[in-house]
């Protein structure tokens, strides 16, 4: 490394995350990390003095991404800001970064981030500042205690790293093996958020359902012995998780969806695909068939859970009959909501060597047709809770004075006008109409008053 740019030490930085909630969470945690080290967060990328871009590596468009941001990164007057690229794209890549962008100062991996201070160090001094190791001593216990402040809805890693090596993907490869971080960690941080101003806490984790961890007692819980433990929070009114696997998803997960109150009646539950020869190529070790019948067992313990999905059209040779498997299996499951993805090729991956590449029209012309399915489900969704009476929890301001938006148990995002409520508010609404993508309710009456 060594471009010709020297640095001061940093007073100022900005944290950019891309991909997923993790990443999310990982550029909270560099804040606060990087706060404690005397820094000072800055509003724009541009005038901070260190610059963090926290990367994703899940396809191709989400890398270009990354490095149009990097070219980005200059000043009018011709000086730019240390720039340290973190996240998937920083393992995935490593070194190789500063090779194609040579204003990159630092590199450091989702396993090492706890070492950002003394990576600055580096890069003030001029010498290499690259970090990818996956250390045995979880980054958790180095790093520093959570903020003070938080918003309403908070996340909280509590698993991370995938063993489950699907043939398309680089998560196994970007984060690691799978790894559970300890029942107590996870309490503690979680009190501390509800502390803080939390009142929702999303649990997350590549593979979040295949938490495993001892109790205080010493008994081995699952992630439903979590929620159990979470349930009885003073202050805490929600909890969610994601992203589940489906040979993750046990009985008592299913029955704790049934039990506890606090637990919201909501599951991430991706396939991919709907076709049995395509799960297989993708090794996905569930079928079309085995999904389904989780799906009928979850509904059981909770008829009113919400559904939603993960799905990859133009996985290489997926024939138009096979596509169309995929399509019968969004009308099967009525899914509240989706993400649906074209299939991206990444080097490394066992997918990349296929034979039977898809050429990018078909692709298109898939996904149009998934995404109809989709919304087509996830506004019937929509449509069947007008008239009902909920509870929403008020995230972030709307467009118009006195609006505000919230969140139903389902995670649809209501409008509702509410001059006396503030965010953080759980408040109970009317729902008056409904759109594909958000909802329009009206406090209810005893409330107004
Ligand atoms: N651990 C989670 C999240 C994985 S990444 C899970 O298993 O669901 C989120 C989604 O990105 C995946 O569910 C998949 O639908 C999609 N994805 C992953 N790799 C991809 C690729 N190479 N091309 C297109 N989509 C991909
Ligand atoms: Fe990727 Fe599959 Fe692991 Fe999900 S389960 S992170 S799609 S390898
Ligand atoms: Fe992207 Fe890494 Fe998340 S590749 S989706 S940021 S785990």
């Amino acid at each position: 490394m060594g471009p010709a740019m020297t640095h001061t030490p940093p007073k100022t930085f900005h944290v950019r995350s891309f991909g997923c909630q993790m990443n999310v969470y990982d550029g909270e945690r560099m804040a606060e990390l990087l706060t404690t080290q005397g820094m000072e967060a800055a509003p724009e990328g541009i005038d901070a003095d260190l610059v963090v871009l926290n990367t994703c590596h899940i396809r191709e468009k989400a890398v270009d991404r990354v490095y149009s941001e990097i070219g980005r990164l200059k000043r009018e007057d011709g000086t730019r800001p240390m720039v340290a690229v973190a996240g998937c794209v920083a393992q995935a890549e490593g070194a190789e970064i500063s090779r194609r962008a040579k204003t990159v100062d630092i590199v450091v991996g989702p396993q090492a981030y706890h070492r950002l201070p003394g990576l600055i160090d580096e890069a003030v001094a001029g010498r290499e500042a690259v970090d990818t190791d996956m250390p045995a001593a979880s980054k958790f216990e180095a790093l520093p205690g959570r903020a003070r402040r938080t918003g309403p809805s908070a996340f909280l890693t509590v698993q991370e790293g995938c063993d489950k090596f699907c043939t398309y993907c680089v998560v196994p490869y970007t984060r690691g093996a799978e790894v559970s971080r300890p029942w107590s960690a996870i309490l503690d941080e979680a009190r501390a958020l509800v502390d803080a101003g939390a009142v929702e806490l999303t649990l997350i984790g590549q593979n979040v359902n295949a938490w495993t961890g001892e109790d205080e007692a010493g008994r081995m819980q699952g992630l439903d012995g979590l929620a159990y433990a979470l349930d009885k929070l003073p202050g805490l009114a929600r909890i969610r998780y994601t992203t589940s696997h489906p040979n993750d998803m046990t009985q008592a997960l299913m029955e704790a969806h049934r039990d506890l109150p606090k637990l919201m009646p909501f599951l991430h539950l991706p396939v991919q695909s709907g076709s049995d020869r395509i799960l297989k190529a993708m090794n996905r070790s569930h079928s079309r068939d085995s999904y389904l019948r989780i799906i009928d067992r979850v509904r059981a313990a909770r008829p009113d859970i919400a559904l939603s999905g993960d799905f990859i059209v133009g996985f290489p040779g997926e024939t138009e009959a096979e596509f169309e498997e995929t399509l019968g299996i969004v009308h099967e499951t009525r899914y509240a909501q989706c993400f649906s993805f074209k299939y991206s090729s990444r080097p490394g991956t066992p997918a990349a060597d296929m034979d039977g590449q898809i050429a990018p029209e078909v692709m298109d012309e898939r996904l149009k047709r998934l995404q109809a399915a989709i919304n087509e489900h996830q506004l019937a969704f929509n449509q069947a809770t007008v008239g009902k009476r909920t509870t929403i929890l008020l995230e972030r301001k709307g467009r118009h004075p006195g609006q505000l938006i919230g969140k139903t148990p389902w995670l649809q995002s209501v409008h509702v006008e509410a001059a006396h409520a503030r965010i953080g508010d759980l408040i109970e609404v009317d729902i008056l109409s409904a759109g594909p993508n958000s909802l329009a309710g009206a406090v209810t009456a005893q409330q107004a008053a």
